[in-house]
């Protein structure tokens, strides 16, 4: 069958303005040839390699960089004789590539799409301390969100299970707890050395998506302990734990080894770490006691400002004084939490992931056979039909620097359940932190969601054929 045409405005996430000119089709042809000014050269190999064009000057597929855009900003003009892409940055002309793409071809409809985010920080979360994943898993992963303009990955990297990533002060932490059967289901092996780092960051930054490495503390701190003895209370050894549990392991607050444990990781992560965040954890700490908390949190959350990053940190930190650039990452489900709400009041910025609407680890409904259920079912329109600036009392639109969808891995093992559960939510996410409120409106979202559906079929990617979707 032939594939229907696509109208303008078939692209998730919906951009800011699309005017039609039904008129008007440019088709590609196997002579069409890409340009770009030097600045989006990069870009514009993107684009040839996905469409199977060469670059070429002079043409019909035309790159440029408009300052004049915002930074993630892009134009795109479609005509009968040429296509026209201007982007604020690389970054922006990146996201029109995204937006031609998913416009399909050989066919592209005629009109001009005029587009920039609602948010500048929209972002998925792969949990790697559960379940490790390869290199190139997480790159597949990457290559699969930009599609709908993700531009952050927050990797969570340590936990009790798992430690992921090499720290040359501190070699048992993946000697021991990056070893054999340090996931969940006691399988999974697995870290990445400092180079296969950089290279995360190198193939995510070529896609214009900053990584955002987590490092837990005080709690999900087994795995380190593990390593490391005289991180506990009493310098005893504790057991692996590859159950599910959490809130049972925590940094002592009172002990100066642990400071200089943690000193040392900080530095060693913001060192090799190029984007403007350290993630530091501190959620669901139920066996630190409260003072201890506050008192590990104001020797802490000044370290990743110390060697040149922002701290992020799960809200439950916003019950210690945080400095000026700290981020607050939202993430429990009720629907108050004073603390996030004195926080944003005192100028903080905030990370919305309301675990109801955007945890993908979430079962869709009842019988979904991967995930978990402790914050509710979560189906596809339950993850469109919300607005991150109405979620909490006193944390409106400028408080928020946007939105993410974590995703936790005790029950996942390969890179399919990855996808099962990121599609078709991570795109409905996506559309939240991009889209004008406005225009969001889930009928038009479902619609233009059901044409995914067979390319994803096409290129093997697993999904879940949610019936709140009418697949063709
Ligand atoms: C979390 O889900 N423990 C942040």
């Amino acid at each position: 069958m032939r594939a229907q045409k696509k109208q303008l405005s078939d692209v998730i996430p919906l951009p800011a303005s699309v005017r039609p000119a039904p008129a008007a089709t440019f088709t590609i042809i196997s002579g069409t040839t890409v340009s770009a000014a030097a600045e989006a050269a990069a870009v514009a190999g993107h684009l040839a390699s996905a469409l199977g064009l060469e670059v070429a000057a002079g043409g019909d597929i035309r790159l440029v960089v408009d300052g004049s855009l915002e930074p993630e900003g892009y134009r795109l003009e479609i005509t009968s004789s040429a296509v026209t892409l201007a982007g604020g940055t690389p970054q922006g002309l990146f996201w029109g590539v995204q937006t031609l793409l998913q416009l399909g071809g050989p066919e592209l409809p005629g009109g001009v799409i005029e587009d920039a985010p609602r948010y500048p920080y929209r972002g998925a979360m792969l949990d790697l301390a559960r379940h490790f994943f390869s290199v190139q898993e997480v790159r597949a992963h990457i290559d699969l969100l930009v599609q709908f303009k993700i531009n952050h990955l927050h990797l969570h990297l340590t936990d009790d299970q798992g430690w992921r990533l090499e720290i040359p002060g501190w070699p048992r932490l993946t000697e021991v707890s990056g070893g054999a059967g340090t996931g969940v289901d006691g399988t999974g092996p697995g870290f990445l050395t400092l180079a296969e780092y950089a290279d995360l960051n190198a193939y995510a930054a070529e896609r214009f998506v900053t990584i955002v490495p987590e490092i837990d503390m005080p709690g999900h701190v087994n795995a380190a302990q593990l390593a490391y003895p005289e991180l506990t209370a009493d310098g005893q050894p504790v057991s692996q734990r590859t159950d599910a549990e959490v809130g049972y392991s925590s940094l002592v607050a009172g002990k100066e080894e642990t400071y200089a444990f943690v000193e040392d990781v900080i530095k060693t992560v913001c060192d090799v770490t190029p984007g403007p965040y350290l993630h530091i954890g501190g959620d669901e700490c139920l066996s630190t006691p409260s003072e201890d908390y506050r008192t590990f949190l104001a020797r802490v959350l000044p370290l990743p400002g110390k060697y040149g990053k922002r701290a992020i940190g799960w809200h439950e930190i916003a019950a210690a004084d945080l400095p000026e650039t700290a981020v607050v990452h939202y993430w429990r489900p009720e629907a108050d939490e004073p603390n996030v709400t004195r926080a944003a009041a005192a100028g903080r910025q905030i990370i919305m992931s309301p675990a109801d609407r955007t945890y993908l680890d979430m079962k869709y409904d009842a019988e979904t056979h991967l995930g978990l259920d402790w914050a509710g079912l979560l189906g596809v329109r339950q993850s469109y039909d919300w607005d991150p600036a109405d979620r909490l009392p006193g944390v409106g639109e400028e408080a928020l620097l946007g939105v993410e969808a974590p995703l936790w891995s005790e029950t996942l093992r390969t890179l399919a359940d990855v996808q099962y559960l990121t599609l078709p939510r991570l795109p409905a996410v996506a559309e939240v932190g991009w889209s004008p409120r406005g225009s969001r409106d889930w009928d038009s979202f479902r619609t233009r969601l059901a044409a995914f559906g067979p390319r994803w079929d096409a290129a093997g990617i697993a999904y879940h054929r949610s019936t709140e979707i009418d697949w063709p």
